[in-house]
Formats: C-alpha cells, sequence, structure tokens
C-alpha cells in the first residue's frame, strides 16, 4: 500500500521505515530540509540501534522516500500516520497539540484521493474527533477517516518493538477505515501478533493509561526501596520476590534515580490535566508526577550524603547523562536534576556518556565534559552511575581507585555487586540496597 508519514522525528522513522520493511511503499515528509536531506543520504539523526541500516537497505528497494514536498507525498496514497510532536505545554502541563492540527491542515488541503488519517503521536482523549473537524471544514469534498493508532515502542528497542509488538492498537469509527488498518498491519497478523480494534476514543486513552502504569510501577517500586535501605532490606530481592507474581510480573522493577525521557514525565502530567479537566482528577497519576519529581531531586541529595555531606569546591564525575542506555536522548533524564542539585550546593561537574553529549551540552551548563570514563573519575571526590551503559559494567576498578582523589563509588542503577568493590577499598553507595 501507497502511504504517506508525516513527520520524521523519533516515531515517524521509526513507524515509516518498518512500514516499508514488512513491504509497503512509503514516503516520509519533514518540514526540516536539512533533515530529509541527510537521510536521503542515508545519515540517520537519532542513535537507534539497526536503524541507520534499515534506511540504506529500504532506500535501496525503493520502498521508502524521504521529502519535505507533502503534495507529492500524497499522491496516490491511501493512508497518511501523523507523527508529529505532542510536547507538554509549558503553561499548564497539558499537551501542546499545535503540530497535530497544522499537520491535519495542511495534509486535507494537499489529499488528492479518499484518505485514511491515522494519529500516531500521543494525544489525549478527544483530539481525533478535533482533526475530524479540522479536515472537514478545510476540505468538505474529501472522503476521509480519522484513526488512532499509538505506538508502544520503547526507544532504543524501537525497531524489535514494533516488528515484533505485544499488540496493536487501532481506534477506528468505520468498517471502511479498519479495512483499511487490516492491510496495512496484514505482515503483523499473519504472524499472529495481537490487533485490537477498539473505538478512538478507547485507543488514545489505551496509550495514556499504558505508559502511566508504568510510571507507576517506577514510582511504586522507588518509594520501596527507599524504605528498603531503611530497613536493611534488599529491592532487588523483593522486586524478584513480587514479580514472579505474574499479576506483578517481573519488568520495570528496576529501582533507579526516578524515571525520565520523552515520554513518562510528559504522558503523565497531561493524564493528569485531561482527568482535572472532566473533573475526575486521577489522584494515583498526580502522585506518580510528585514522588518522581522528588525522587530525582534526592538523588543529588544522598551523592552529597556520601561526600560527607559537602559538595563545595568537590570533584564529582557523572557516568551516564541520558535517561537510559541506548538512546542520545536527554530529555527529561534524572542526570538534569541530580547535576543541577550539586551544582547549587556548589560542585564542581565532569561528566561522560558514550552517546548523549552533543545533546547534553546543549542542556547543561558549566559542566566539563570528558572523553572516556576513566578521564571523567581522574582526581575526581565521588563518582556516580547515572545511567547503565553496557560499557560500564566492566570497568577497571583497581586503576579507577588510583586515580580518583577519594573512592566514592554513588551506584544509582544497581549495577555492581557492593562487595568486591568494598574489599576494593571503595566506598559503595548503591539503590535500596543494604550495605
Ligand atoms: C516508554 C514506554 O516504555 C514505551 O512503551 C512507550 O511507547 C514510550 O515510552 C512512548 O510513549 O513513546 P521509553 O520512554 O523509550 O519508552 O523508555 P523506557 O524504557 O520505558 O524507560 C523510561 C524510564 O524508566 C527511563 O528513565 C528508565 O531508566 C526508567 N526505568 C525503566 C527504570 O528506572 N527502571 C526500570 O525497571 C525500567
Amino acid at each position: 500500500m501507497k502511504i504517506a508519514v508525516i513527520g520524521v522525528g523519533y516515531v515517524g522513522l521509526v513507524s515509516g521505515v518498518c512500514l516499508a520493511e514488512v513491504g509497503h511503499d512509503v514516503t516520509c515528509v519533514d518540514l526540516d530540509a536539512q533533515k530529509i536531506d541527510k537521510l536521503n543520504q542515508n545519515i540517520v539523526p537519532i542513535f537507534e540501534p539497526g536503524l541507520s541500516e534499515m534506511v540504506a537497505t529500504n532506500r535501496e528497494t525503493g520502498r521508502l522516500h524521504f521529502t519535505t514536498d507533502l503534495e507529492d507525498a500524497l499522491k496516490g496514497a491511501e493512508a497518511a500516520f501523523i507523527a508529529v510532536g505532542t510536547p507538554s505545554r509549558e503553561r499548564d502541563g497539558h499537551a501542546d497539540l499545535s503540530y497535530i492540527y497544522a499537520a491535519a491542515k495542511s495534509i486535507a488541503e494537499k489529499a488528492a484521493k479518499p484518505l485514511v488519517i491515522i494519529n500516531k503521536s500521543t494525544v489525549p482523549v478527544g483530539t481525533g474527533d478535533e482533526v475530524e473537524e479540522i479536515v472537514k471544514s478545510t476540505r468538505p469534498d474529501l472522503q476521509f477517516d480519522i484513526v488512532s493508532n499509538p505506538e508502544f515502542l520503547r526507544e532504543g528497542a524501537a525497531i524489535k518493538d514494533f516488528m515484533a509488538p505485544d499488540r496493536i492498537v487501532v481506534g477506528v469509527e468505520s468498517e471502511h477505515a479498519q479495512k483499511v488498518l487490516a492491510e496495512i498491519y496484514a505482515p503483523f497478523a499473519q504472524k499472529n501478533y495481537p490487533i485490537l480494534y477498539v473505538n478512538r476514543r478507547t485507543s488514545e486513552l489505551t496509550k495514556y493509561a499504558a505508559n502511566s502504569f508504568l510510571a507507576l510501577k517506577l514510582a511504586y517500586i522507588n518509594e520501596v526501596a527507599e524504605l528498603c535501605e531503611v530497613v536493611g532490606a534488599d529491592i532487588k530481592g523483593v522486586s524478584k520476590g513480587i514479580g514472579l507474581d505474574p499479576r506483578i510480573g517481573e519488568k520495570f522493577l528496576n529501582a533507579g534515580p526516578g524515571y525520565g525521557g520523552s515520554c513518562f514525565p510528559k504522558d503523565t502530567l497531561a493524564l493528569v490535566r485531561t482527568a482535572q479537566d472532566h473533573e475526575r482528577p486521577l489522584r494515583l497519576i498526580e502522585m506518580i508526577v510528585s514522588i518522581n519529581e522528588y525522587r530525582k531531586r534526592a538523588m543529588s541529595r544522598k551523592i552529597a550524603q556520601m561526600c560527607e555531606n559537602e559538595v563545595k569546591g568537590k570533584k564529582i564525575a557523572i557516568l551516564g547523562l541520558t535517561f537510559k542506555p541506548n538512546t542520545d536522548d536527554m530529555r527529561e533524564a534524572p542526570s538534569i536534576s541530580i547535576i543541577q542539585g550539586l551544582q547549587d550546593m556548589g560542585a564542581e561537574i565532569y561528566a561522560y556518556d558514550p552517546e548523549g553529549m552533543e545533546n547534553a551540552k546543549h542542556i547543561l551548563k558549566d559542566v566539563t565534559f570528558c572523553d572516556s570514563a576513566l578521564a571523567c573519575i581522574d582526581q575526581a571526590d565521588a563518582m556516580v552511575i547515572v545511567t547503565e551503559w553496557d560499557e560500564f559494567r566492566d570497568l577497571p576498578f583497581a586503576e579507577i581507585k588510583k586515580k580518583m582523589r577519594k573512592p566514592v563509588l554513588v551506584d544509582l542503577r544497581n549495577l555492581y555487586d557492593g562487595q568486591p568493590l568494598k574489599a576494593e577499598g571503595f566506598d559503595y553507595q548503591c539503590v535500596g540496597r543494604p550495605l
């Protein structure tokens, strides 16, 4: 099927490439000419394992195209995915839908034949109805359907998540739209991946309910981890012990410095606002938002405690800046609050991240960026693991101990076994485990 994808950000690019991979003829459109130029040379603007190779091979087969010309992309297309950003609106935390509305209007203006417009961006319940109104009033003559089809991709595992999904959720209001979506996802149905057809509002809410539930698991395990620290229990054992109950599930129970990223913080806040607007406040999600904010800030105090409650003028080495490994994404990364907290207390910050430093340089001020973990810890008063990159799992600790001014190691991701490190002479602290 000929498909247009509007917006070549994270979601649009991964979706477009994967739809081409399963055999569709996909044209991805973006206003950013530089980005499109680069993609036409197989240069991918984001770090996502496997993506560059797939862009190259699918362009080679002629199934994947990149353009800035929307009209061209829509020529002959039966379906158009909207995959533009929905950031948090700074003034009130609502999702900013201006890019969605602008995309809908442009699609309506340029559409040449009956079109199924599919919203892949994360949007509050009822946005599909508003998009429908925009298209109708812009092009009263156009035959069209509006569908909701949220994505459930994790950064760093996005290709796998698209190609082998837990489920595909489709919110449709007409038989025709359902038929077109069934055709788009036929290669997945053939492999027995579950496809759930619901109405549009149900689909829109499912995405927020999923992310908020995952955020809830994290806020919960982080609070239990705090309790573990004072009662001498081990959060790893608690996570395992509760996770083996299939009703709870083993995944998403790793305690850490609080969740970040472009999705959980924005989506939990947007769901809170939607619920308040409808006078059905989701008090549990409100709590999750504030627990997570508190958690991120508390981490800088934990680090200060390990430095005898004084970090003024001390050199703190931060290893890992991105909100999680295998991405270069710095959005809402816990490292930002942690570093700011330490700087407010007068610490000097040295930092290293395998992929995120370019993005970090735009966000973090007065930080010395280093080329490697070893360069970062040189003469440091403390080293802190903030993101669990694989390359930090196996560091030369004997050498590190010699190079540091004080062998203080704060492991906010529970990467290491504390005993051997302590035997080596490190003053080691992790989260939710007895020392
Ligand atoms: C998240 C969801 O997992 C995806 O299903 C969803 O599609 C996506 O948001 C989205 O809405 O687009 P992502 O933001 O890529 O994906 O990252 P996650 O892997 O979910 O991690 C989020 C945060 O939780 C990270 O800061 C991570 O370090 C933290 N985390 C995760 C933990 O602290 N502990 C865990 O056990 C798991």
